[in-house]
Formats: structure tokens, C-alpha cells, sequence
């Protein structure tokens, strides 16, 4: 469409807002919840030669446009790439819309629009025309109620982890998750590739990762092997499914904790390797770390990270940091020969020093290193993106990551723990604490604090945690309905969620999970 036809149309649109929007107040069922919703009092109709009409760098979206239509409301359109005025949808680029993944939708008399500045944007646009059309068409006229919508995210990064080194979870069920993730306006998988009870991507450099650490021989004692691992290629062909849909992989390698893994396959690796260690066959914290003394372990890793970067486009490379108990450090000939070397005293400031080598080879392979945050190590490397995720320290960490100058990602335990049970009765192990769903919808990423002193917080991620998520049936249950309360926290603006008005929404996206075969958690308590 010529461009001052499209800035008519959308004048026209803006002045109608002004007092439509009163009137038309929050009725719609779109989650997460759009930033303006504005009735334009006109009706789309659908006909046979309804065609979805886009240029070549929005094929992908055009054709799954289509689909949608197909598959969800028995719409039958062809699509037509170029712009020659006669496609009734149109799937527009405009670089007049300023922010990355913003896109404007206006559903009119004579056409549907949807048009962003990017591609990722003009995907969002067609993830609400697709639920809009779920509660405003009328397949028996075939016409839908009009609208214009405009929408941006609050943060540009929204996540969701999921965990195959406890248990592998197959390609095919990561596709799945991101398809549904992208529904909802998601734009990364974080995946928790290694730590102490599985290794589970291809190493060339390092084969007995994937041959020894890839196979666990039983869990918690139930005499079961346990194994399988990601070729480069299959993450290659995750990476690229994910890519269209708007999301990026982000791998994590949890060093120097979390580590047991590669220990087995490279005993080596570890400060005390006269002792032979198995992947571990239970939950729970080792004190088997990475030896920072030991040359040989920072070329490990630099081979991981220089194999991996590549394969992953992303420039966020997660490289764990979490949980690793100093009684090795603290004894190692090895590490204490380092410490006496770097003139420092106490191991905190040696894990310091580990993460500094580290992001030397990310620095070197253009990445960027995500670490979950420990108040006791005195600093990390510059640049570091840091994420807040122990119950009760979330404030503690904004501020401390705010005084350092790091971004921060909330990961809280007291909103988006998704391995916590979701209900009382359904607990799968004795210490965890029941997270609902209204308590997902109430995670404020700023955590109370000012706004101003959480201007360096890019984003929210939920992780499920995979000890006791045995596959990706059970990944599906324990992210949603959750996923969609967590997504309004990362999308949404703040003054415009509402958990009444959030649990009004709920019922179309439990039928669509339903109709994709996906699994969920009912909310069969009182909301
Ligand atoms: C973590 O939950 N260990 C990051
Ligand atoms: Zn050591």
C-alpha cells in the first residue's frame, strides 16, 4: 500500500481512539494484554478472494498467516508476495513504527492491516489478529468486528528456560514448546545444556562428553539409564525453527558448579581427580567444581564456547555460575598456587577470576555472558548480564547490579520458579513451594522498587527446572497456564494488567492448548 494511503488510514485510526476507547474499555480476550485497544465501529468481511498480500521478507509470516486462517477458522486465502493494492490482508514493513517489535493491527471495512518495522513485529500483530479473530469472528457471515490495536513490549527480553540436562527432552518437543511460545510473544529459549546429571550437546573436540556424560545410570535409585544428547546439527535445526518464529536459542554451560557431568567424561577437569566420578544419579548441590588452577580447564571451555558460538546466533551465551560450594577451591594445591599467583586471598575473588577468563573466549566469539547472580562474588565481568533469581534477594540483586552497572533479567523464586508445584497436592518433592498462577500474574520484575531504580532490568524468565520434569508433557503442564501470566509481566505496561480482568481472559487460550493437543494445568480452584 502506498505510504500516504497507509498514513490516512492510520490518522484517520488515531482520531477515532480518542473517545472509542473509553466505550470499548478492556473487551477483548488478548493476552499478553495489548498496550491500546481502540474500537473503530466497522466490519471486515471475508470472501473467496480474500488474499493475504506481502513483501518477499514477510513470506514466512504471510504463510503462516494463511495457515492460521486455515487451521482455525476454516478460511481458505492465497497469498500474493509484492504490493499491488487488490490483497484484502496486508502484512506491511514501516519503518515509521519506532520500536524493534512494535506493530500496529486495524481491522477496517476494506482491509486488515498489520504492519511493524520488523518482521518480529508484524508476527506479534498476527498472534493478536489471530485471538482477536477467536472472540470477533463470525464464521456463519464471515465477518469480524473491526479494531485498531497498537502494541509494544515493555521489555525486549522474554524468556522461558527449559532444562534437558536432568532429563533430555527430544527436538521435536523443543519445537512444539517454541511454537507455543511464540504465541504468546516470547523471544528466547534459554536451554540448560549441561550440569551434574547430563551433558547434552555434541562436542567435537570433546567426544566423551556426549559418549560418557550423555548417560546417567539411574535416577534417585530407579535402576533406569538415562541418556541422549543434541547433535550440532539438530540445535542448528532448533535454532533455525526458532529463528522464524522470532525467537533465539540461548544455550547455557553451568560452570564451574553443576559440573559433575564433564567431570565423568574428563575427570581431569575437576581439582581432586583421583576420585572417579560418575554423572550424578541424584538432585542436589555437588562440591565437584571445575578447578580454577588448572590451564587445561579454561581451554576446555574455550573449545565449548568456540564450538558453540557459532551454531547459536544469538549474542547471549549463559554460562551458569550458580550454586558452587568453595571447599575444593579452598584446599586445591592447584587453586590456591592461582591465588597466590593473582595476589588474592579469599576464593570468592577466585570465581572472580574464573568468570573474567571465561568471557575472555566469549568476548573472542562476539558473545555476551549471562550468569545467575551471587552476592558473594565480588564482581563479574563487565558487560555481564546477571539474572536475580534466589527467593528473598531479588531487591538485594537489582540494587547491587544497579551500583555495578550490570542489566538484570528477574528470574524470581517467588514468581517464576515453574518446576514449583502449581497447587497444594501436587508437590513432587518435599521442599519446594507451591507457585499459582495468580502468583505468577503478580510479579512486578521491578519488585516494588522504583522505576528508576530498575531502569537496567531488559526482561523476565520463567525456568522450569527439570529434576522432576521427566518430559516434555510434563514441561507443557508446568508452564501453562503460568506461561501466559509470566508473558503480561514481560509484554504488557504495568498500569494496564489486571488479574480480574486476566482470569476473564483465560478460557480461549486453555481451548486453543486444547485444540494444539498441549498439555496444561487446568485451574480447577477458584481463580
Ligand atoms: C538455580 O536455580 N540454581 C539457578
Ligand atoms: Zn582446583
Amino acid at each position: 500500500m502506498r505510504n500516504e494511503i497507509k498514513k490516512f488510514i492510520f490518522g484517520i485510526a488515531f482520531l477515532l481512539i480518542g473517545f472509542c476507547e473509553v466505550a470499548f474499555g478492556q473487551e477483548h480476550t488478548i493476552i499478553p494484554e495489548p498496550l491500546q485497544v481502540s474500537d473503530n465501529n466497522t466490519t471486515f468481511n471475508f470472501s473467496e478472494e480474500t488474499t493475504i498480500e506481502a513483501g518477499l521478507p514477510l513470506l514466512f509470516e504471510a504463510e503462516y498467516c494463511k495457515d492460521l486462517l486455515q487451521r482455525d477458522f476454516d478460511i481458505e486465502t492465497v497469498v500474493r508476495t509484492g504490493h499491488n493494492y487488490d490483497g484484502k490482508i496486508k502484512l506491511l514493513l514501516d519503518k515509521t513504527i519506532s520500536a524493534k517489535e512494535q506493530y500496529q493491527l486495524w481491522v477496517s471495512n476494506d482491509s486488515i492491516l498489520i504492519a511493524g518495522s520488523t518482521s518480529a513485529g508484524v508476527f506479534y500483530g498476527l498472534q493478536t489478529f489471530k485471538q482477536w479473530m477467536w472472540q470477533h469472528y463470525n464464521a456463519r457471515t464471515m465477518t469480524l468486528k473491526g479494531v485498531f490495536i497498537t502494541d509494544q513490549p515493555r521489555y525486549p527480553f522474554r524468556a522461558l528456560m527449559l532444562d534437558p540436562a536432568r532429563y533430555f527432552l527430544p527436538l521435536d518437543g523443543l519445537k512444539s514448546y517454541v511454537d507455543v511460545m511464540a504465541q504468546y510473544k516470547y523471544n528466547r529459549l534459554h536451554l540448560h545444556l549441561s550440569d551434574d546429571q547430563g551433558w547434552r550437546i555434541e562436542i567435537k573436540s570433546y567426544p566423551k562428553l556426549t559418549e560418557i556424560g550423555s548417560v546417567r545410570q539411574e535416577t534417585d535409585g530407579d535402576g533406569k539409564t538415562h541418556a541422549g544428547f543434541y547433535t550440532q546439527d539438530e540445535m542448528r535445526e532448533l535454532v533455525a525453527y526458532a529463528a522464524e518464529r522470532h525467537i533465539a536459542i540461548i544455550p547455557e554451560i553451568d560452570i564451574p558448579g553443576h559440573s559433575v557431568a564433564a567431570i565423568a567424561a574428563y575427570p581431569y577437569l575437576t581439582c581432586f581427580d583421583e576420585k572417579k566420578l560418575n554423572v550424578r544419579t541424584t538432585p542436589g548441590v555437588s562440591k565437584d567444581l571445575l578447578c580454577a588452577g588448572k590451564d587445561e580447564v579454561f581451554q576446555f571451555v574455550d573449545a565449548v564456547i568456540t564450538e558453540l558460538s557459532p551454531i547459536f546466533p544469538s549474542e547471549e551465551f549463559h554460562i551458569g555460575g550458580d550454586e558452587a560450594p568453595l571447599d575444593h577451591w579452598e584446599t586445591c594445591p592447584k587453586c590456591q598456587m592461582r591465588m597466590e599467583t593473582l595476589d588474592i586471598e579469599n576464593p570468592r575473588e577466585l570465581m572472580s577470576f574464573f568468570f573474567e577468563r571465561v568471557n575472555k573466549s566469549l568476548q573472542k566469539n562476539q558473545k555476551k555472558s549471562l550468569i545467575w547472580y551471587e552476592l558473594d562474588v565480588p564482581y563479574y565481568p563487565e558487560n555481564s548480564i546477571m539474572y536475580a533469581w534466589r527467593k528473598g534477594l531479588s531487591r538485594k540483586v537489582i540494587h547491587q547490579a544497579y551500583k555495578n552497572g550490570y542489566s538484570v533479567i528477574m528470574s524470581p523464586g517467588e514468581h517464576a520458579y515453574f518446576d514449583y508445584p502449581q497447587a497444594k497436592g501436587e508437590e513432587t518433592c518435599d521442599w519446594m513451594p507451591v507457585l499459582s498462577l495468580k502468583q505468577v500474574y503478580q510479579f512486578d520484575p521491578c519488585m516494588g522498587l522504583k522505576p528508576a531504580k530498575c531502569d537496567h532490568i531488559i526482561g523476565v524468565e520463567a525456568t522450569v527446572w527439570g529434576e522432576y520434569v521427566r518430559d516434555i508433557d510434563r514441561a507443557f503442564y508446568m508452564t501453562w497456564p503460568r506461561g501466559f501470566a509470566l508473558a503480561e509481566a514481560g509484554w504488557s505496561s504495568p498500569e494496564k494488567k489486571d488479574w480480574n480482568v486476566f482470569k476473564k481472559k483465560l478460557k480461549p487460550h486453555l481451548d486453543g492448548l486444547e485444540k494444539q493437543g498441549i498439555n496444561f494445568r487446568k485451574p480447577i480452584e477458584e481463580l
